[in-house]
């Protein structure tokens, strides 16, 4: 319980507990969208408002918690501009939609939704592109991750694999195994 607590209290550890609210509630907001078209409910067009308005606050939180995570994450720079870049891009776009949303009134008058609709698209596969660079900085690249945890994994890829397919080894008269790579000698 501490150790969760202190976690959560760290700022370089904020990140990555909010960036999946703008990923997944960007892309439930374009979800509801299609499906109001799909089953022509309107209400489910009011719900991907919601949803959308939720997705820019939780991003603007999540690039927020970015720039603190940058400060120690070790990432290395090319991938950490892309990714912020993008980000940053990715919210003003969302922001962008959500005011015209709000202008229209939700659109109202449905002429100009599927622009809405295509823009979203492009929205949407740039969050999921966001989210692949921090993953691919994180699992791939080790950024924000203990030293000490990259070092013991590091260590781990030293070791000889071991030989499953070696040979049982038949205890010899004498009383003491000869395993395969044994290694000593000794007259018989
Ligand atoms: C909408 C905004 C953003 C989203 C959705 C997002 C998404 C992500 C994701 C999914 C990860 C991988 C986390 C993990 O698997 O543990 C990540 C890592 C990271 N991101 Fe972001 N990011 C955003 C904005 C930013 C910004 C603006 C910066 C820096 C200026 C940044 C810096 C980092 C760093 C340093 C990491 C690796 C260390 C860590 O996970 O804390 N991010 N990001």
């Amino acid at each position: 319980m501490e150790h969760f607590l202190s976690h959560l209290l760290d700022p370089s550890r904020l990140h990555p507990a909010i960036v999946h609210f703008p990923i997944a509630l960007f892309t439930a907001s374009l979800f509801f969208d299609l499906l109001s078209l799909l089953l022509n409910r309107h209400d489910f067009r009011k719900t991907a408002f919601h949803l959308l308005a939720l997705g820019v606050l939780s991003a603007i939180a999540a690039i927020g918690a970015g720039l603190m995570a940058a400060e120690t994450a070790d990432a290395p720079e090319d991938i950490l501009t892309i990714h912020s870049r993008l980000a940053v891009a990715t919210t003003v776009l969302f922001a962008l939609l959500l005011g015209w949303r709000a202008k229209t009134g939700n659109f109202s008058s449905p002429r100009l939704f599927p622009v809405y609709l295509v823009a979203a698209v492009i929205g949407a596969v740039m969050i999921l592109t966001v989210g692949f660079w921090g993953g691919h900085m994180v699992f791939e690249e080790g950024a924000g991750v203990r030293p000490d945890l990259l070092h013991r994994n590091h260590q781990e890829e030293m070791l000889p694999e071991p030989d499953f397919g070696a040979k049982p080894s038949v205890p010899s008269p004498s009383g003491h195994d000869h395993g395969k790579g044994d290694g000593h000698q000794h007259a018989h």
